[in-house]
């Protein structure tokens, strides 16, 4: 069996953080998206992996090298153009040859990860399995509809009028079969090869087509509300660990991580907080469900439930909540006694100013 994980993409919903990075690297818990599906695969006894990527195929390569490290040996796959997950599979059927494939989407994320589902479909061996989740709101997903014996009987990429409140989740189980299904399929309304109407179109020839049902937590990251909520899912489970420095003046409380090298200065952490390598919090605050990069600067400020990225320096500016903050940036009171707010923001910026 064999892995086929998607990390192309344009990651338009997290602008402007996807301007210079790609979706699968924004860090949950100080660590990329991406590398918690790579080591679930690991996990599930899969080693061969294809990787498709795009406009961020260099970074990638950059982030997570030949797989060695997860125990991988991973093929790059270059894909021209986004033009749908179907056509991802089209242009992997040389790496992918008549083998069994398990198709993971890069910014998708599975607490408990995939190994009792690629157990069940080694034993069980469907055409193909789909897994499913129930979400509020189904039309920005995937949608697929069961009849009442629970088998799948039709599937819908983003339905304006959903026929069932179950998503597809981006993880599936394919065998050969769905390559004949890619190729007779013709592209959506968004203009791409969609793997949910190849899905379907196995279903219409009679090949068999498994569903389950997932019940743990999963998240498709693409944005940055959804990004925060992954990041808390995954410090509630973080270990306390100082391997840095905390100076007396300081108290840290409950799950907290200070990385080797990373500096506590009076200063309060509430966990979970994770604090990357070579940072320094002084004279500040961090509350919970707070992740902050390698080589930042949080000084005489307030942080809580933010993911802040490396090189970044926060100064002086009171109390930031439910933020993502990229890489090398800086942000600092106005000198002077206007009450204007100083902005440089990069194209595709959301600030929400109190006033
Ligand atoms: C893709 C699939 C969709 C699935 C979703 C899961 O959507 O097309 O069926 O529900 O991933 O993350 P996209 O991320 O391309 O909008």
């Amino acid at each position: 069996m064999k892995a086929l994980v998607l990390s192309g993409g344009a990651g338009t919903r997290l602008r402007p953080i996807t301007h210079t990075s790609a979706k699968q690297l924004v860090p949950v818990a100080n660590k990329a998206v991406l590398f918690y599906g790579l080591e679930s695969i690991a996990a599930a006894g899969v080693t061969e992996v294809g990787v498709i990527v795009g406009d961020t195929a260099a970074e990638i390569r950059e982030a997570v090298g030949d797989g060695s490290r997860f125990g991988l040996d991973i093929t790059y796959i270059p894909q021209d153009r986004p033009l749908g997950l179907a056509h991802a599979v089209i242009v992997a059927r040389d790496f992918l040859g008549e083998d069994d494939f398990v198709m993971y989407l890069g910014d998708n994320f599975i607490v408990g990860g995939i190994t009792d589902l690629v157990d069940e479909f080694r034993r069980t061996r469907p055409d193909a399995q789909i897994l499913l989740t129930r979400v509020p709101d189904p039309r920005a997903f995937g949608v697929a509809e069961l009849d009442p014996a629970g088998q799948v009987v039709g599937l819908e990429e983003k339905p304006a009028h959903p026929k069932s409140d179950l998503a597809l989740v981006g993880v599936y189980l394919f065998t050969s079969a769905i390559h004949d299904a890619v190729r007779a399929i013709e592209p959506s309304r968004r203009g791409e090869l969609e793997i949910t109407d190849a899905v379907q179109r196995l279903i219409d020839t009679g090949a068999r087509v498994r569903s389950t049902i997932i019940k743990g937590y999963w998240k498709d990251t693409g944005n940055v509300v959804d990004m925060l909520e992954v990041n808390r899912t995954v410090l509630e489970g973080v270990e306390r660990r100082i391997d840095g420095e905390v100076d007396e003046a300081s108290e840290t409380v409950g799950r907290v991580v200070v990385e080797a090298g990373a500096r506590v200065v009076n200063s309060r952490l509430v966990g979970p907080v994770v604090l990357g390598a070579g940072s320094e919090v002084r004279d500040s605050y961090i509350g919970p469900f707070t992740s902050v990069g390698e080589n930042c600067r949080i000084t005489d400020s307030e942080l809580e439930f933010s993911i802040v990225l490396r090189d970044s320096s926060i100064d002086g500016v009171g109390r930031i909540e439910n933020s993502l903050i990229g890489r090398h940036v800086e942000v600092t009171p106005a000198a002077g006694v206007s009450r204007a707010h100083r902005l440089v923001l990069g194209d595709h910026s959301k600030v929400q100013i109190h006033t």
